[in-house]
């Protein structure tokens, strides 16, 4: 590669979150569709090759949600609350009867912190946008995370915990009399800020109480829903138990109890589910509510006074983005699959690209796009990118036994990550030569520190046990 740049601080990073994914044109392409088209997407490949990189990506480029859905409460038969969606208008005039109370202003009239803490400024480079948005599209870091106290794991993806702000925050001020106020700042379904002292507030929740219900999915909220296969309730919903088995007047009514499942979360957004093959028998209520784009709200502990509850009918209308390792792929019931073709995609995630200058080239922007991800290490000078194009092809290799650059892009993370430590701690303007070298050095697995250290498992098995590691094999010490 001829030397287009200094350092990746020159390299332009796109704005779009889809192009922001090398190599892997495909399953990009199929994400445009998808966003535009509401289909359902397989990702197959190895880890780290962008399978939730992606999943996010749609996430970011979908429609905004119109709707909000609630649970009410049913007079006639409390335990089968009723739901109610309503639509972004109806949500929005609701909401104007309540904010002549307050003082509404834009997000760039409230204190700098507040403004963070809402989700609206980006802390790393000041950058204002909306706050649905989680990559800031000034900079392009991730808005949210935090500068300090957050424990460096080179192999973590920062994306999987999408998060959109606080919805209100609560500060103090001293008045000209000396007197100490209490200030709420409450973002607003339209992106602006609502400012409320404390009685402004109690009037509000005073109007809301007079309609018993409960808003279950906001409006404004996240498009990303990861699901995992911990639990069924963490999927598809329950009701919280109530040892007053919701008694009229000691307990607790029983459509304040109902808990929202990831599916229902996800409703106008995309449903990711990691590892789809290990949900196993979760995998045929996802179908289901897939085919019915609605799914109740039932109590799914048998001794829990939440059994006896049941909400019919809460929408569920997602874009399922599914991921799972090639190998795992027989563990995904077929209806599932088939449900997933025939009405979407399935896509096999390339685990590398050929050595040409254009690959080098997005080589150097997923360095500069880590770089700025990470925002706690500098940036790297030509000839360390070069180095890590190498690592890259060293990887293929090693790996794969192919001759191309990986898109095993974690690996490459990680050293990139170790590296940027290596050149922090030595304050370092930027990410030279040497750090690479010995980021690669450290940034080996177990198995090849046992394969340089031991030769083989036996003996490291020895060394682990007591044993005196000969080459003869173990012997009591
Ligand atoms: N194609 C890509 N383009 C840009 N960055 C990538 C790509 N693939 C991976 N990365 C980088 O590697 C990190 C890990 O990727 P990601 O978490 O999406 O992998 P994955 O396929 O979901 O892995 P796993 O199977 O372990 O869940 C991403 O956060 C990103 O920094
Ligand atoms: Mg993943």
């Amino acid at each position: 590669m001829s030397k287009e740049f200094e350092t990746t601080k020159d390299i332009l990073i796109p704005v779009d979150p889809l192009q922001r994914i090398i190599g892997q044109d495909q399953a990009v392409n199929v994400a445009r569709i998808l966003s535009r088209q509401k289909r359902h997407l397989l990702l197959v490949g190895p880890p780290g090759t962008g399978k939730s990189l992606i999943a996010q990506a749609i996430s970011t480029v979908i429609q905004k949600p119109k709707q909000e859905i609630s649970i009410l409460q049913n007079q006639l038969n409390p335990e089968r609350p009723l739901v109610e969606i309503r639509s972004e208008q109806q949500v929005m005039s609701d909401f104007v009867k309540n904010i002549q109370l307050g003082k509404i202003v834009s997000a760039a009239q409230v204190p700098t912190f507040v403004g963070e803490k809402l989700g609206f400024r980006c802390k790393r480079c000041g950058g204002l946008s909306s706050s649905s948005v989680s990559l800031c599209p000034h900079c392009g870091s991730e808005k949210f995370a935090p500068y300090t106290d957050k424990i460096l794991d080179p192999y973590s993806s920062q994306l999987e915990t999408p998060y959109s702000g606080a919805f209100r925050v609560y500060t103090n001020r001293i008045k000209p009399d000396g007197k100490e106020e209490q200030i709420i700042y409450e973002r607003t379904p339209d992106g602006k800020v609502n400012i409320l002292s404390q009685s402004d507030l109690r009037k509000i929740e005073s109007l809301n109480k007079k309609t018993p219900r409960k808003v279950l999915i906001q409006l404004n909220r996240s498009t990303f829903v990861q699901a995992t296969a911990a639990s069924e309730t963490e999927l598809l919903g329950d009701v919280k138990h109530d040892p007053y088995g919701g008694h009229p007047q000691i307990g607790t009514p029983a459509y304040l109890r109902i808990l929202p499942g990831a599916v229902h979360e996800a409703h106008e957004g995309v449903l990711f589910i990691d590892e789809l093959a290990t949900l196993v028998h979760l995998q045929k209520f996802i179908l289901t509510a897939m085919q019915d784009k609605i799914f109740p709200i039932i109590g799914r502990n048998p001794t829990s006074s939440g059994a006896s509850v049941r909400v019919d009918a809460v929408p569920c209308d997602f874009i399922l983005v599914g991921a799972a390792n090639i190998t795992d792929l027989q563990h995904i019931i077929p209806p599932l699959r088939s449900r997933i073709k025939g009405d979407g995609y399935e896509i096999l995630l390339n685990h590398f690209m050929p050595d040409s200058p254009d690959n080098r080239r997005k080589i150097a922007q997923f360095v500069a796009q880590e770089i700025i991800r990470d925002g706690r290490i500098p940036h790297v000078t030509f000839d360390s990118v070069e180095e890590l194009i190498n690592e890259a092809k060293n990887i293929a290799k090693t790996i794969d036994d192919i001759n191309g650059l990986t898109l095993r892009l974690r690996n490459l993370s990680g050293i990139i990550k170790l590296a940027g430590d290596l050149a922090v701690l030595e304050q370092s303007e930027f990410i030279e030569l040497k750090h690479v070298k010995d980021a690669v050095k450290n940034a080996k697995s177990i198995e090849e520190q046992v394969h340089e250290k031991y030769d083989n498992w036996w003996k490291a098995g020895s060394a682990d046990h007591g044993f005196k590691s000969t080459k003869a094999g173990p012997e009591t010490a």
